[in-house]
């Protein structure tokens, strides 16, 4: 019997499909190269914007072919979507053997085992399931056999009124440290040497548990031997408090890396996204971060055209975005999405309009991004090898996680190196082994 999963959306679904396949694998399944070879196939959904959502839909008719070679098979539907519109989804692909939420994955073998007996197996809780600690007791199959990501934290307690996530991930729940670091210990020990903590809100770690902060979890974590480098994301600015980046120049495994996202430059437009930080807020964060850690690289996400935003408003983004120089931004129009506080603001300007900002503002940015790149030239970077071409090529990344090509001697895989860049591309850098 054999698995595929397809997976949208962010880090925190590509862990919990590597923890879905750890389930399946439990339970006796292979993972298949293809989907057209699979006996289960599960999507792993995201509803942060329309677009992710409509991807699903078009994946899922694509999917639907199985149960003509194979009318056993089965289709489940998860993630973002499922627990905000599963049952929508159930109406629309009526085909659907399975659907469940977020928050109640580790339920996966007994809807399984439903869904095999004919049944169709829908769980959507509304309420968090204390039980959820439960889904530690799975391994995580991973595809990257180097760096890890590891779940500190689930859910969102802020109230972003643009964002879905909140309604579809829950409110924040902590990890217990012990759980944490038994993971990473399991994780080097299987050859991991970067361990990437994640949650939707990382910075808040602990809160919810009252007798550790994340700063602690970080050292914590260093003292695991093995662990050779650690990232984390998301953060949120308002919980990035000094201890924090001060552990982070403290700490030698820390990576001089880290995405911290703005979302809007202008303090009207923050105050109407309840993002409870101004602009100089922000960037008195981002003051500090470059003070303690000097080589720091920064990434950051945008909205552009959240409702009432005005060409003054954008040009505030632009600024910060000058300002900062950023090594990379990931940025996206504003999509109203069902429930939030903003999807019935008005809008200021046409969509074309917020097109063309958009466009120019990730134009910026790409001329930014190859600036910052071209800072390697001639320099030697570290290297953790990930991955081989088939023409003996290695591909890693830096401590600043720029992405690094380059031609060295046999066995490289998993170590980390010193590589002299020759070469700087936009989005990529090429060098040989010191
Ligand atoms: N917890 C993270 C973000 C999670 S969502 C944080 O607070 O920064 C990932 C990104 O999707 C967000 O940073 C935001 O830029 C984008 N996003 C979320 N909702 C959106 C919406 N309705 N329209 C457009 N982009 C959105
Ligand atoms: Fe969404 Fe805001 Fe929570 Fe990030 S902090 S997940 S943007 S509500
Ligand atoms: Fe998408 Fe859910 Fe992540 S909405 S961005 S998969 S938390």
């Amino acid at each position: 019997m054999k698995f595929y999963i397809r997976t949208f959306g962010c880090q925190m679904n590509v862990n919990d499909s590597e923890k879905m396949a750890g389930i399946l694998k439990t339970l006796g399944y292979e993972l298949a190269q293809d989907w057209t070879e699979a006996d289960v196939i599960l999507v792993n959904t995201c509803s942060v914007r329309e677009k992710p959502d409509q991807k699903v839909l078009s994946a899922l008719g694509e999917f639907k072919k199985i149960k003509k070679q194979n009318p056993n098979a089965i289709i489940g539907v998860c993630g973002c979507l499922a627990q905000r519109a599963g049952y929508e989804i159930l109406q629309k692909a009526p085909f659907i053997d399975m659907v469940f939420g977020t928050t109640n994955i580790h339920h996966l073998p007994k809807l399984l085992q439903e869904a095999k007996e004919g049944n169709k197996a829908v769980e959507i809780l509304e309420e968090i399931d204390s039980s959820e600690f439960e889904l530690d007791q799975y391994p995580t199959v991973r595809e990257n056999k180097y760096t890890a990501f590891v779940t500190v934290i689930r859910g969102c307690d802020k109230k972003c009124t643009y964002c879905i996530v909140p309604t579809t991930r829950g409110k924040e729940r902590s990890r217990r440290i012990g759980d944490i670091l038994r993971e990473i210990q399991f994780l080097v020990e299987d050859g991991v040497k970067e361990i990437h903590l994640i949650g939707q809100n990382v910075t808040a770690y602990g809160k919810d548990l009252g007798d550790v902060k994340f700063y602690e979890l970080l050292y914590a974590v260093a003292d695991i031997k093995g662990v050779e480098r650690i990232r984390f994301t998301t953060g949120h600015p308002r919980d990035l408090d000094e201890e924090t980046i001060k552990a982070m120049a403290d700490i030698p495994q820390v990576c001089e890396a880290l995405h911290l996202p703005i979302q809007a430059g202008s303090d009207k437009i923050l105050q109407a996204m309840d993002r409870g930080y101004t602009q100089k807020e922000y960037l008195h964060k981002i003051e500090l971060l470059k003070k303690y850690i000097p080589d720091i690289a920064l990434s950051t996400d945008i909205i552009v055209g959240f409702p009432g935003e005005t060409y003054e408003d954008y040009l505030e983004t632009i600024k910060v975005l000058k300002e900062v120089e950023y090594d990379q931004v990931f940025a996206f129009k504003y999509s109203p999405r069902p429930g939030t506080p903003a999807a019935d603001m008005p809008m200021a300007e046409t969509p074309e309009t917020l097109s063309k900002w958009l466009n120019d503002l990730i134009n910026m940015q790409k001329d930014i991004t190859f600036k910052k790149n071209l800072a390697y030239e001639n320099k030697v970077v570290e290297v953790l090898v990930e991955e081989q071409k088939e023409d003996g090529q290695y591909v890693g990344r830096t401590r600043t996680n720029k992405l690094v090509h380059f031609y060295g001697r046999d066995n490289l895989l998993g170590e980390i190196v010193d590589v002299k860049i020759e070469k700087v591309n936009r989005f990529s850098l090429e060098g040989v082994l010191n």
